[in-house]
C-alpha cells in the first residue's frame, strides 16, 4: 500500500524535524522527505500519518525519529576531503598548538570531528596526526568523532571501505594503513582505527554538547550547511565553548562563521582560511 503524505502533513513533520535536529527542509524537497516519511510509515506499521506524526513526537527516546533522521542525512564524506584545509591544519595549526603545549609541559591533545559520518574525516586526521607530528610517541591524543546517526557510526566502526572513499588517499598511504580485502574494498589497521572513538551526539543539543569542552581542533565540516540561521548559531556557540583559548575551528569549504560569529578571529594560512578562539 503506497501512504500518501499531504502537503500539511509535510509542514508538520518539516517543522518536528527542524526543532529536533536543525535540519531545514524547503519546499523544493518536499518529495524527497515525503517519499522517507511514507516508508517509515509502512515499516513502523503506523497505518495513518496521524499515528505515525504521534508516535515521531511522543514516542519512547526519540527511537523513530532516529529511524527518519537516518533515512533524512546527507552521509556524503571521503578520505582526504580538501587536502589543502588539511595541510593548513597538520602544517600550521598543529604546530602552533603543539608548541604552546610543549612550554606548558601538557602533552594532551583534543581534537574533534563533530558530524564525522562513516569516519573517512576523523580517521584522515589520526593519519595526518601519525604522519606528521615529530613526536608522536609522547603525546595523550583524544580524538573524538561524533555523528547523529547511528548506522553511520556503525560503518565508522568497522572502518571498511569502497574504492570512491579511498580515492584520494595517497599511495603510500594506502600501502602504509590499509589492508585489501577478498572483495575489493579496503579495511583501515589498528594503528589508525585504535585513534579514534565514537560517539553518538545532535549537535543541536545543547546539554549534550557541554559535555565536550576543552578540544583543541575542532573539524565540523558539511553539515551546517543543512541548518537554518537559528540553528547555525546555536551550534557554533556551542563549539565556540567548546574549545580552548587559541583553539581552530575547521569549516565545510562554503561555510563560514563570519556572519553568524563574531567571537572567532579569522586566520589566513597559505592554503586555506580557518578560525581561532
Ligand atoms: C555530509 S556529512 C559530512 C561528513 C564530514 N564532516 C565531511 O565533511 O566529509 C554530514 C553529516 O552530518 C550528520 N548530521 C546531520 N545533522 C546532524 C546533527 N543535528 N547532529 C549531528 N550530526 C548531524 C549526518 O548524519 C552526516 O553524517
Amino acid at each position: 500500500m503506497l501512504i500518501k503524505v499531504e502537503r500539511e502533513e509535510f509542514l508538520q513533520i518539516r517543522d518536528l524535524i527542524h526543532e529536533k535536529a536543525g535540519l531545514y527542509f524547503d519546499e523544493r524537497k518536499r518529495y524527497f522527505v515525503e517519499k522517507r516519511v511514507a516508508k517509515r510509515i509502512q515499516a513502523s506499521a503506523s497505518e495513518s500519518f496521524r499515528n505515525y506524526y504521534r508516535t515521531l513526537k511522543y514516542g519512547h527516546n526519540n527511537e523513530e525519529l532516529l529511524h527518519l533522521l537516518e533515512l533524512l542525512t546527507t552521509n556524503e564524506t571521503y578520505f582526504y576531503r580538501h587536502i589543502p584545509q588539511l595541510e593548513s591544519f597538520a602544517e600550521e595549526a598543529l604546530p602552533l598548538i603543539l608548541e604552546e603545549k610543549r612550554q606548558q609541559n601538557n602533552y594532551q591533545l583534543n581534537i574533534w570531528s563533530a558530524a564525522c559520518s562513516s569516519g573517512e574525516e576523523p580517521y584522515t586526521l589520526a593519519i595526518f596526526l601519525r604522519e606528521t607530528i615529530p613526536d608522536f610517541e609522547r603525546w595523550k591524543i583524544d580524538l573524538l568523532a561524533t555523528d547523529l546517526d547511528r548506522n553511520i557510526l556503525a560503518k565508522a566502526r568497522k572502518a571498511i571501505y569502497d574504492k570512491r572513499s579511498i580515492k584520494d588517499v595517497p599511495p603510500g598511504v594506502l600501502k602504509k594503513y590499509f589492508r585489501s580485502l577478498d572483495d575489493g574494498r579496503y579495511q583501515l589497521t589498528s594503528p589508525i582505527t585504535s585513534m579514534v572513538r565514537f560517539q553518538r551526539l545532535n549537535l543541536i543539543d545543547r546539554s549534550g554538547m557541554r559535555q565536550h569542552r576543552g578540544k583543541d581542533v575542532i573539524f565540523c565540516r558539511n553539515v551546517l550547511i543543512y541548518f537554518d540561521d537559528h540553528y547555525r548559531k546555536q551550534v557554533v556557540h556551542s563549539l565556540y565553548n567548546s574549545l580552548n583559548k587559541n583553539g581552530f575551528i575547521f569549516l565545510g569549504h562554503s561555510e563560514s562563521v563570519g556572519r553568524i560569529s563574531a567571537a572567532f578571529q579569522l586566520v589566513k594560512f597559505k592554503k586555506s582560511l580557518t578560525y581561532q578562539k
